[in-house]
């Protein structure tokens, strides 16, 4: 059964660094005047109230947006995202904090067309009622993973899948190569953006070490941390793995993550990871 609420996360650490490489992506995709097909696969609710309760329980999006918000001369992907939020809030108050579904509709254009999948009951309901009516927008109370690779390739050939698991039980480390992988082999020139958590290292490195022993090409990995490896504090970092990036993001990468692991890293602690996990 699943318990996970994005609403309590929303705005966090997380949420800038997976939210600002969708963005970067969106961005890419949509300079070329040719369609694309974006699928979330684990969609959420669509958007957050930053003062309900939820989010207000443990407050984590102090330590994210809310660090972020009001600062002057933030790096371009940064000043990007804040761009994306201030359209959702337009009287300057971060308040209505938008998720997957809500950025990549915010970046249509006529011809492109969306796929969201979301699981649980109650998220699924609130999805329907933040996107509405969309003909250009499909969506489904289904398993993300199974059903994107039927929709595989896009009719467009062009777009992305965005995988953001809540990574409840612990094969969905495994489960989410898998799924790549077979993503991968129905439409190669895709790009696919994969969100892990850093809970236990050990798990991230088995994840990076199936992906290394794949015939996956061109697969770039961004990580921003808060403090340092710990098996006591929950989630110390996350990241997005990036199969077929933008040829730009790994440069707007180098500016934009030393700058928010600056801003955001506890005690002094600036953690974060740009490598090339396969070449193209
Ligand atoms: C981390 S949240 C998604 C957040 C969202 N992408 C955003 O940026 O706002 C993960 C969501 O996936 C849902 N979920 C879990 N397993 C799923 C599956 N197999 N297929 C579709 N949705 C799933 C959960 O109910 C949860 O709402």
């Amino acid at each position: 059964m699943l318990s996970y609420r994005h609403s309590f996360h929303a705005g966090n650490f997380a949420d800038v660094l997976k939210h600002i490489v969708l963005i970067q992506i969106l961005e890419h995709l949509s300079k070329k005047d040719k369609p694309i097909c974006c699928i979330d696969t684990h969609a959420g609710p669509g958007e957050y109230q930053l003062n309900s309760e939820f989010a207000l329980k443990n407050k984590e999006f102090e330590n994210g947006i809310g660090q972020l918000w009001q600062l002057d001369n933030p790096p371009d992907s940064v000043a990007s995202y804040i761009n994306v939020l201030k359209h959702f809030n337009p009287d300057g108050i971060l308040n209505r904090y938008p998720g997957s579904p809500l950025i990549i509709k915010h970046f249509l254009r006529n011809r492109d067309r969306v796929f969201l999948h979301e699981l649980h009951s109650t998220e699924i309901d609130l999805l329907n009622t933040v996107i509405g009516n969309d003909r250009q927008i499909k969506i489904a109370h289904s398993d993300g993973l199974k059903n994107a690779i039927s929709l595989l390739p896009p009719l467009q050939h062009r777009g992305m899948v965005l995988i953001d698991p809540s990574y409840e039980i612990k094969s969905d480390y495994q489960l989410v190569v898998d799924t790549l992988i077979q993503m991968h082999k129905r439409f190669t020139t895709g790009t696919y953006a994969l969100w892990y958590p850093v809970v236990n290292r050990s798990r991230n490195l088995k994840m990076e070490k199936a992906i290394k022993a794949s015939n996956l090409k061109n697969v770039q990995l961004f990580e921003l941390g808060i403090t340092v490896d710990s098996l006591e504090h929950g989630m110390t970092a996350s990241g997005m793995i990036v199969i077929n990036p933008p040829w730009t993001l790994a440069t707007q990468m180098q500016e934009t993550l030393p700058w928010l692991a600056q801003k955001l890293g506890i005690d002094g602690s600036e953690q974060y990871r740009i490598e090339t996990l396969i070449s193209e």
